[in-house]
């Protein structure tokens, strides 16, 4: 399932975001892919442990908890700390698929990377290129969303960053390990929780919300993992 989360981080809060990782000191992205993505990756990165990735990652990382849209498709149990990257002068990122595992720097834990997000703080209009095009059994998708915007697709799915020609793109992109592992699974329950909102507001009086609210929930003591 692939789902856009549009005006995630306010034009205000975007603006503060750019500014300070505008002055940040980037490093080339090849030092954290391995052998196979160091050949197709030419991008920039902040390091994890740098002061403003961990400032601007735990600032993510608060807003996700108060997004409802986020909770409901992610059901995250586990994020990475957010990464921040920046492509420029033709930097790409070529088809690749993530990592299954990450560690968690700093500490013994671990996270599946169920769900991929890449939140965006450059506006289309600033930069040429630098589309996120994923690919699934429907074809290839391709995201390039306004500034505050953020999007979330399966850790499964080939994907990759065409070139940017002009302007600069930045953009916040992370992992989550969700409640549920299985991505057909989490759609089921993400459309499930929809309707059930729909039927909330148009019969909050019907007999059949508690009951679709005993299936939603009895779905997802089935298929999570804690
Ligand atoms: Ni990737």
């Amino acid at each position: 399932m692939m789902l856009t989360i549009p005006g995630f981080l306010t034009a205000e809060e975007v603006r503060q975001c750019r500014e300070a990782l505008e002055k940040a000191p980037w490093q080339d992205g090849r030092a954290t892919a391995g052998d196979l993505a160091a050949q197709v990756k030419a991008n920039e990165q902040l390091a994890p442990d740098d002061p403003l990735a961990r400032q601007l990652g735990d600032f993510i990382l608060d807003r996700l908890g108060r997004s409802d849209r986020f909770m409901s498709a992610a059901l995250p149990l586990k994020v990475l700390p957010p990464r921040f990257n920046r492509y420029l002068g033709g930097g790409t990122y070529g088809n690749h698929v993530d990592n299954a595992i990450f560690s968690v720097p700093g500490t013994p834990h671990r996270i599946r990377s169920d769900i991929s997000a890449t939140l965006f703080f450059c506006d289309p209009e600033d930069y040429e290129g630098g589309e996120l095009i994923v690919e699934d059994t429907y074809g290839s998708h391709s995201v390039k969303l306004p500034a505050g915007h953020m999007v979330l697709y399966p850790g499964t799915s080939l994907h990759r960053v065409t070139p940017v020609t002009r302007g600069a793109r930045l953009a916040s992109f992370f992992w989550i390990q969700s409640l549920v592992r299985q991505d057909s699974q989490r759609a089921l329950l993400w459309e499930m929780d929809e309707a059930i909102r729909r039927v909330r507001t148009e019969m909050p009086e019907s007999e059949a919300v508690p009951k679709l609210m005993a299936v939603y929930h009895n779905l997802l003591r089935q298929w999570a993992n804690t």
